[in-house]
């Protein structure tokens, strides 16, 4: 028997539980033996849950157990999960983790730490919640150069604006009703501000390079600002507003970002709604690759970490690699990029755009404002040429 402890008893952790007691049979088939979860630390108790016996509140009671070879970190935050993640790598128990925000300010030294001491630091649920990604990223796409990963990486704010595209909804209204459903936090700073999109694209640029790519160079905007008005011109331009990240991996250099994007309807990422996410590779060789499932959510996000669990148990005494030094990447300004941009000003400017923008394709849905899209020029030559007009009331990029 292989036995598993479970740090965090929370939404994620408690699925945790579930998959491998739902589908132990299955599971313990496909690794040739069976697992079990010993101890669930949580620094409260469950009274009435069936596993209450399991909780412990002393990380030391699994650390030292001999028998634990297995740790699912699901607790979220970088303290107190970076110690017990060392701790318990530095004892020989594999970690597999939920945790991005862990895993992107720590990931190659945790990485190092278990290869120290033959055993695994997985981490297939800390981007894209249900979907195959991380493992992908270092096996089948092994052969790979990576040349760019764009993804729709968060299930809160992709939730949110598929609510007001359909229903013309406000950013308000829409945060409520995710905050009601349990999708976004009371505090939805992370979700909406592009955070944490900004840190699963970290996590996957590092992959794509093989090097750190850190967090704090990620460019981030989040949809804050996106209202209700912005729809109505995307419907009439049959596109839609998706919070997208983006590395790209170019001769110039890597950059990465994270912005609301006006994309079309051929876009291949057009068509992820709700909480789900989607994450597109281009590979040199293999050319377009993409991953769809839940994003967020208890049991996808389980069954990620489980996915771990079980290479764990059938590599037990070795580790599995990861392609991700501490090798820092410098990354590059995104602003020599050429894009379209999608703006929104005032009525009484339109004689400024058009001496001041060049040629645009202009949209109109109401009397006070009018909207125009750019054609194609650096963010740079864009950022001089809107800062001149006074009244503009919105600006979206526009990705074909
Ligand atoms: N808050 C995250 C999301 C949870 O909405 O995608 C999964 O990382």
């Amino acid at each position: 028997m292989i036995q598993v402890a479970v740090f965090g008893y929370g939404t994620v952790g408690s699925g945790v539980v579930q998959v491998i007691d739902d589908n132990n049979e299955l599971i313990s088939k496909r690794v040739g033996d069976q697992l079990n979860v010993k101890y669930i630390l949580d620094l409260r108790d469950f009274p009435g849950d069936k596993n209450e016996a399991k909780v412990v509140h002393d990380v030391n009671v699994i650390l030292d157990d001999p028998e634990v070879a297995i740790i699912c970190e699901t607790m979220g935050g970088v303290r107190p999960a970076y110690q017990f993640s060392k701790d318990a790598l530095m004892k020989g128990k594999c970690v597999c983790t939920s945790n991005k925000e862990l895993v992107a300010a720590h990931g190659p030294e945790l990485l190092e730490v278990a290869k120290a001491n033959n055993c695994s630091y997985l981490f297939e649920a800390s981007v894209g919640g249900g979907i195959p990604i991380i493992r992908p990223m270092n096996t089948s796409l092994a052969p790979e150069h990576i040349d760019k990963i764009m993804g729709i990486l968060n299930g809160t704010t992709n939730y949110m604006l598929t609510k007001m595209s359909r229903e013309g909804a406000s950013y308000d209204e829409v945060l409520k009703e995710a905050q009601a459903l349990g999708y976004a936090e009371r505090n939805p700073e992370a979700d909406v501000e592009g955070h944490d999109a900004g840190r699963k694209i970290a996590i996957l640029a590092s992959l794509m390079t093989g090097k750190t790519v850190s967090y704090d160079d990620v460019y981030t905007e989040g949809i804050t600002k996106i209202t209700a008005r912005d729809f109505e011109y995307a419907k009439k331009l049959g596109k839609s507003i998706k919070l997208l990240a983006i590395t790209e991996n170019t001769d110039a250099g890597v950059t990465a970002m994270v912005a609301p994007f006006m994309i079309g309807a051929d876009h291949a990422l057009n068509g992820v709604n709700d909480v789900f996410n989607a994450v597109y590779v281009t590979g040199n060789m293999v050319d377009d690759v993409m991953f769809y499932g839940r994003g967020a959510g208890k049991l996808p996000t389980a069954s990620a970490v489980v996915s771990d669990v079980i290479e764990c148990a059938r590599n037990l005494g070795s580790t599995l690699p990861c392609i991700w030094t501490d090798e820092k990447v410098e990354v590059i300004d995104f602003k020599n990029k050429e894009r379209k941009f999608f703006v929104r000003v005032a009525i009484d400017k339109r004689g400024d755009v058009l001496n001041q923008v060049g040629p645009i394709t202009e949209i109109r849905v109401c009397d006070e404002e009018f909207a125009f899209v750019t054609s194609a020029m650096s963010e740079k030559v864009f950022e001089e040429k809107i800062s001149k007009l006074n009244g503009v009331l919105s600006v979206i990029r526009v990705e074909d």
